[in-house]
Parts: C-alpha cells; sequence; structure tokens
C-alpha cells in the first residue's frame, strides 16, 4: 500500500511516497481502508520538529474516514464493511491504518465519508474547549485565536450555538477575518487583539480566552480576560517556550487558566472522550455546526497541503483525498 513519510525533520518537502506492508489490527484495534484524511497543524508541527514522533520514519496524519477493512481480537460493536471516522495515533497518510477501537465512531446519520474525516479532531476539541474544559455560561464572551482556521470554524459556530454574547476571534490576515465573521465570529481582530478587546468590551475583557498560539499570544490571551475569566491553552503554533502562569497574574481578579489536548485525553480517558465526540458530532448532524473543506489534494500531493496549512493563508479543514473518489 502507499504512505506518505518523514524519514528526516525539515520543510514540506521531507514527505515522501512509499510503499508498505498492509498493517493487520491487534487486540482492542481496527484497520481501516481510507478513504479521506483530516489535515492537522499538529501533522506540521510532527514534520518540522518531530511532535509526538516516537521515532523515524513517521507516517504522520491523526484522523481518517473510511471503511473498517479488519477486526482485532477484543473489539465489539464494530464490523468490517462499517464507514467510520476515526482518531489515530499518527500513520493517517497511508491507504490502509490501524486506530484503537475506543477512538472509531460510525460516521453520524447524513455525514459523508468527505465531511467525515474532519470531525475526529476539531469537533471534539472545540467541543471539549467550550464546554468540558470552558464551562461556557449563556451571555459570556469569547475571545478565539486562529479564529479561521479548522477549529477555529467550529469554535466560533459552537460558541454561538452555546448562547455566548459576543465572540471575538483573532487572525493574521483580512481575508481570514472576513471567512470568521462568516462562521459565527461578531467581531474579528487582525494581527494585534489586547488593546482592541478592551475597547471592544468597555475595558473589561472577555470571559474565556480560547489560545492554540502559546508564547506572546498566550500572554496577550491572559490579558485580555474580564475579572474571573479563563484561559485554555490547547496548542503552541507560534513554537514558542513553555508557558508558566502564577500568584501574580491570576490573584488580583481571581483568573483561571487550564488545558486541553485531544490525544492526550484519548490516552487517559478515552470513555470521556468518546462521550464529548458523540455529543460534537450531533451539533454536526444536527446542522448546528458546518466544517467547510477548503481545499482538497491527492495522499500524494500532501506536501502541497502542508505548504498551504504552513503559509498561513488557508481557512476551514484541509483533507488529503485516498480512495474517497472511487466510493463516493
Ligand atoms: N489541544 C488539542 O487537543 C488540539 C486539537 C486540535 C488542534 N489543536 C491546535 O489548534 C490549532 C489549530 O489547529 P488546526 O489543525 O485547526 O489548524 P488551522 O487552524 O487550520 O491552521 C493553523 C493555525 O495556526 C495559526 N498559525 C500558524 N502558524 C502560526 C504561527 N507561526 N504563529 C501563530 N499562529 C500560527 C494560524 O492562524 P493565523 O494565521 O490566523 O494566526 C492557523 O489558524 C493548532 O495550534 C493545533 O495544534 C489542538
Amino acid at each position: 500500500m502507499r504512505t506518505v513519510e518523514f524519514q528526516e525533520y525539515g520543510g514540506p518537502e521531507v514527505l515522501r511516497v512509499t510503499e508498505a506492508k498492509v498493517p493487520d489490527p491487534g487486540p482492542g484495534q481496527v484497520s481501516i481502508d481510507v478513504a479521506y484524511v483530516g489535515v492537522n497543524f499538529a501533522d506540521l508541527k510532527a514534520r518540522s520538529e518531530g511532535y509526538r514522533v516516537p521515532a523515524l520514519p513517521f507516517v504522520p496524519g491523526l484522523e481518517v474516514s473510511g471503511r473498517i477493512r479488519a477486526v482485532g481480537p477484543d473489539v465489539t460493536g464494530l464490523r468490517v464493511g462499517q464507514e467510520v471516522t476515526a482518531l489515530t495515533e499518527g500513520g493517517a497518510y497511508a491507504e490502509v491504518t490501524v486506530a484503537d477501537a475506543v477512538t472509531v465512531f460510525p460516521l453520524p446519520d447524513g455525514i459523508g465519508l468527505r465531511t467525515g474525516a474532519g470531525l475526529p479532531t476539531v469537533l471534539p476539541t472545540a467541543y471539549a474547549l467550550l464546554h468540558t474544559v470552558g464551562r461556557i455560561r449563556p451571555g459570556e464572551t469569547v475571545l478565539v485565536q486562529g479564529a479561521a482556521g479548522g477549529v477555529g470554524t467550529v469554535l466560533g459556530q459552537l460558541a454561538k450555538a452555546a448562547g455566548a454574547g459576543t465572540v471575538y476571534g483573532v487572525v493574521s490576515g483580512p481575508a481570514k477575518a472576513e471567512y470568521a465573521l462568516g462562521n459565527g465570529y461578531d467581531e474579528v481582530f487582525v494581527g494585534s487583539f489586547t488593546d482592541e478587546v478592551r475597547a471592544a468590551t468597555g475595558g473589561r475583557g472577555v470571559d474565556l480566552a480560547l489560545d492554540p498560539v502559546g508564547g506572546e499570544t498566550l500572554r496577550g490571551s491572559l490579558a485580555s480576560l474580564a475579572p474571573f475569566g479563563r484561559l485554555v491553552s490547547f496548542g503552541n503554533a507560534s513554537s514558542a517556550e513553555p508557558w508558566t502562569v502564577g500568584q501574580p497574574e491570576l490573584y488580583p481578579t481571581g483568573l483561571s487558566v487550564s488545558g486541553f489536548s485531544i490525544l492526550g485525553l484519548a490516552k487517559t480517558a478515552p470513555a470521556a472522550l468518546r462521550d464529548i465526540a458523540s455529543r460534537a458530532f450531533e451539533t454536526v448532524a444536527d446542522g448546528t455546526v458546518s466544517l467547510p473543506v477548503t481545499a482538497e489534494f491527492a495522499l500524494e500531493d500532501a506536501a502541497e497541503a502542508h505548504t498551504l496549512m504552513g503559509s498561513r493563508t488557508s481557512t476551514g479543514k484541509l483533507l488529503l483525498r485516498v480512495a474517497g473518489s472511487q466510493w463516493s
């Protein structure tokens, strides 16, 4: 079977098409004939700096849609031929991949393989950030960094559906601002945002800030909180040094800082992840949320998808097509 792997860290050019043996599922796993693969920023971080890469060579990719090819021992409730969407621990840029059954979900009613490939990371992440970790209440104001990206596109819509008051986004360019305004955001700042958020909220700040960027941006998100505000860190797109927050920032106005990792949760509390995922997928099935696929590439053109996402001009969700066009 074909895979796309890298043997060294670097730019998109290190992604190479290779031939590999079709993997068999182990206990508690299934193998999947892949239709589409969702491209995540984490794939770029894996390729460029080894994020969650246990050893080289490495096949990136964290989410797929497709049909179950084989079911391993000790798996119940899944059958060969079933159409599913799955979260994987890497290995998804391939014609066949293996996933733990606990992170394999039957495609929700009315959702096709193409849309389904983009659901497993973005939807549960956005849902958990707002509800499980962020504990949003109706009327609260929200600030989202990376508002036009995969996660950001869903966060704007889900925040509104949760009854949020004003939802503010931050993006790196005007075209992205335009896009985010069509996805739930009330106001979108381009580049700088701390003074702008204070001005827009009459000096109060926001109740909930969601930050996938880290570094100075995370500091700015913290500085944008209202009294008793909550900041959830969920990424480090800026590749900044790990952050620390202490008494001087938190005590005076009673702030909280927390974090979230879907891959961490898949390992430590898979039942909690399944619960979050099922509620999150419902929001797509019932039309509350849409996740536009804005670009699709053949598997062997994965480097082009990485180049696009790395250019910071992409919006919504990017996909790799593996067997999808033959199936749909
Ligand atoms: N913790 C979790 O469970 C989890 C799950 C999924 C995703 N994430 C994180 O959420 C973020 C979005 O992921 P995605 O896959 O949906 O990607 P994406 O948003 O579609 O694309 C990457 C995003 O990162 C921003 N970005 C790119 N390079 C940057 C840089 N050098 N400095 C600052 N920002 C940069 C871009 O926003 P602008 O160009 O507008 O600034 C863009 O929105 C990533 O940081 C990812 O690691 C976390």
